[in-house]
């Protein structure tokens, strides 16, 4: 198997706020792999390391076999280029209807003609399962579970090898949810993606991640398939999914 993704003694503090320390844990390529904790222990400044938008205070963080805090601008930008991303706020410009939204990533990182963007574009907007009408649409004029789809088209238009996902169903119904998790699944696979979710919804980590870290107590308390998570025998963590199960 091939680590897609490794921390390597990986610490993380705000001043003397310390969010993380000595995290050590390699995601492997392929896999939908879950982040789990509290509100607050640091889950999106673990996403934000992986992402090369805030390095750490101590440690090494490879993606995709480079040391993303040591590589050159050009290596930064094509590694860049090879994530999808979909941000736990602000999903998509509002001042940009669905299909523009999607084809800015393309704009953006490609000289692609502007015709061929459009059709790549209605192409993913169509696998994310939104009618072709919601490509004219602004994002006030959508649901929420439009909105992630369509942010999901956008994240992934550029067929990304890893796309990252921060509570991707905060937010939806429950039936949206799980059409958003079969979404995901289906992605997965077609696009033989590595996932990487960071989610309160234990239920939908459940369903769809095959390992998951947790963190807590400014640590990463375990990583394993997610059923060993679960059957984790520390307070923090069955106390964690008590509360959080009835979301699915
Ligand atoms: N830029 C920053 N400056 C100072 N402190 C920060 C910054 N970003 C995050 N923090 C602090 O770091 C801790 C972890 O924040 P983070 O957003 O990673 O948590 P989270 O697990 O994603 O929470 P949530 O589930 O609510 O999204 C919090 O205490 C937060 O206040
Ligand atoms: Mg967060």
């Amino acid at each position: 198997m091939e680590n897609i993704i490794e921390f390597k003694n990986v610490y993380n503090h705000f001043q003397d706020n310390v969010i993380l320390k000595d995290a050590n844990f390699s995601i492997e390529r392929g896999e939908i792999f879950g982040i789990l904790g509290a509100s607050g222990s640091g889950k999106t400044t673990l996403l934000r390391n992986m992402l090369m938008l805030l390095p750490p205070a101590q440690g090494t963080i490879k993606v995709l076999g480079e040391n993303i805090y040591e590589c050159s601008q050009q290596q930064e930008a094509y590694l860049r280029s090879r994530f999808g991303v979909l941000f736990q706020s602000g999903a998509l410009f509002g001042s940009l209807t669905v299909l523009e939204n999607v084809m800015f990533p393309l704009r953006e990182f490609t000289d692609l003609p502007k015709e061929f963007c459009r059709e790549l574009a209605l192409i993913k907007i169509n696998m994310a399962g939104l009618p072709v009408a919601a490509a004219d649409k602004y994002p006030s004029e959508l649901s929420g579970g439009m909105i992630k789809r369509a942010a999901t088209a956008r994240a992934t238009i550029l067929d990304p090898e890893i796309l990252f996902l921060d509570e991707p169903t905060s937010g939806l119904d429950p039936e949206s949810r799980e059409e958003f998790n079969d979404l995901i699944i289906q992605l997965h696979e077609s696009l033989k993606l590595t996932v990487v979710m960071v989610s309160h919804d234990v239920a939908s980590v459940e369903e769809i991640a095959n390992r998951a870290a947790f963190l807590g107590e400014g640590k990463v308390l375990v990583v394993g398939r997610v059923d060993e998570v679960k059957n984790t025998d520390h307070p923090l963590i069955r106390n964690y999914f008590k509360a959080y199960s009835h979301l699915g």
